[in-house]
């Protein structure tokens, strides 16, 4: 059966600010918190420094310098067919320390221009207020989003794009991946909270207790802004957005499958049930109750959820994991989150398991559950490039990344064979950038190279890979 995606479905790419502007002191910008990561590896985990020092690279600093080349960067995206982008706002554009009474107009200019130019090329901006950043100043004084000073502070800044770009943008996403706050691990991009922290990223503690009311405040800061938006903005489309990590239970011992059933709870349905539905699922007390969580909840919070419910679920999915109970199974990679293996599913370089029929799977969970509309706003691999010279013209052949890319596709087709109402699809890093787990380059996604390397050398030159014909192939025929 030939695959149909609706007419008018979202192609595109999806970017973080912190990952390709660079500029990170340019035009009365502030520090952002991804300022303060030096570059590591797929073992070395990233390390944090209090203070910048002047004589370690920091690579999102400088990241592909999309602030400066953005023009070039969004014309090559129209030239694959591009109809959506997603990108995200650096909030310490916009607010330096978070705490300003006036934004930063030089700031709010840049991201003028780059809608600007995406409208002119009839692409349609989706835009994350927070993605894995704040102004490192609130890490500082408030520990990010441990205080619940971060609420009135976020929303200032989110009510202040949506007035100036409401014509502009009419699709939006609160927090990136908000669910990877329900672990230590995933909350230090998360939730940022790594005050007075220094060291490697992976020896951040924080417990339980921290990162549920780190989320409470996330979920009544995004509850508000998405009901401004509502109030004011009527046209406009506000979505969430989770990291999905679909999981199997590893055997078909009913230990294993309920050992899985609370994996997905707490990693892929907690968050998306608060966002979507408005109100805390059943299983969230007793999942408090025996972590040791006390919420702090005031008066008006759970209004502000009620109000908050979404338009739109989005989701980022690169991979699947198992879940045991048995003793001694193995484990396989990913940068925030690390799951059992599966024997029956190769792994990228870095470790993570490649599962498109998983993204079908998680397709049909997710609209079953909730019948709104959907769009998968990251999917991608990261791999090892190599560029060669052939006609004295520069190429890269990854047919590895091309083979993902259709498996991938064809998956999304047969979900909306099966029904599901998918909108939208934006592979992640559509042009190389900074990785968030790693801060490689070398750790390349796009369908675009950017000669940028791990030392800091390069000289930002853009070459289209083969892959970007078959992405340009895709979208002509809408999928087919
Ligand atoms: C997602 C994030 O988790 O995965 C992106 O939203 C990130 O910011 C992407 O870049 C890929 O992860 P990584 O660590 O390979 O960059």
């Amino acid at each position: 059966m030939a695959v149909t995606f609706p007419k008018g479905f979202f192609w595109g790419g999806a970017t973080a600010a912190n990952q390709l502007e660079g500029a990170w002191d340019v035009d009365g910008r502030g520090p952002s918190v991804d300022d303060h990561f030096l570059g590591g590896s797929v073992d070395t985990p990233r390390e944090i420094t209090i203070s910048i020092d002047p004589d370690r690279f920091y690579p999102n600093h400088d990241g592909i310098d999309f602030y400066h080349r953005y023009e070039e960067d969004i014309a090559l995206f129209a030239e694959m067919g591009f109809n959506m982008f997603r990108m995200s706002i650096a909030w310490s554009r916009i607010f330096p320390t978070g705490e300003e009474t006036e934004p930063n107009e030089a700031g709010l200019a840049f991201y003028d221009r780059v809608f600007d130019c995406c409208r002119a090329h009839g692409i349609e901006p989706l835009v994350t207020l927070s993605h894995y950043e704040m102004p490192y100043a609130l890490v500082e004084k408030y520990n990010g989003w441990e205080s619940r000073e971060l609420i009135v502070l976020f929303e200032r800044y989110a009510r202040c794009v949506l007035d100036r770009y409401h014509e502009k943008v009419t699709y939006w996403l609160t927090f990136n991946e908000i669910n990877l706050g329900t672990s230590a691990a995933g909350a230090l991009f998360e939730t940022s909270m790594i005050r007075g922290f220094e060291g490697p990223g992976s020896e951040v503690v924080v417990t339980p207790q921290q990162c549920y009311q780190a989320l409470h405040h996330q979920f009544v800061a995004s509850g508000r802004v998405v009901r401004y938006a509502h109030e004011n903005y009527p046209e406009l489309k506000m979505g969430n957005m989770d990291c999905f990590i679909l999981t199997y239970a590893a055997t078909c011992d009913p230990a294993d499958v309920w050992a899985n059933e609370l994996e997905m709870n707490r990693m892929n349905w907690y968050c998306s049930d608060v966002q979507v539905r408005g109100a805390y699922p059943f299983y969230a007390r007793r999942y408090w109750r025996e972590n040791g969580i006390e919420l702090d909840v005031r008066d008006g919070d759970l209004d502000d959820i009620a109000d908050g419910k979404v338009d739109f679920y989005t989701f980022s999915y690169y991979m699947s994991n198992t879940v045991t109970t048995h003793e001694g199974a193995e484990t396989t990679g990913g940068n925030m989150v690390s799951g059992g293996k599966n024997p029956y599913l190769e792994s990228t370089d870095w470790g993570w398991q490649v599962d498109p029929t998983g993204l079908r799977v998680a397709l049909n969970q997710i609209y079953a559950r909730y019948q709104i509309p959907m769009m998968v706003v990251e999917n991608g691999m990261g791999a090892l490039d190599e560029v060669v010279e052939e006609d004295g013209e520069k190429r890269v052949h990854d047919q590895y990344r091309i083979d993902y890319l259709e498996k991938h596709v064809a998956a999304m087709g047969e979900a909306v064979a099966d029904g599901v109402d998918l909108i939208g699809y934006t592979w992640w890093g559509p042009i190389d950038l900074v990785s968030a787990g790693t801060g490689e380059m070398r750790k390349r996604y796009g369908f675009i190279y950017v000669d940028k390397h791990d030392d800091g050398t390069g000289d930002y030159s853009r070459i289209r890979k083969d892959s970007f014909y078959a992405y340009q192939k895709i979208i002509r025929s809408n999928g087919l």
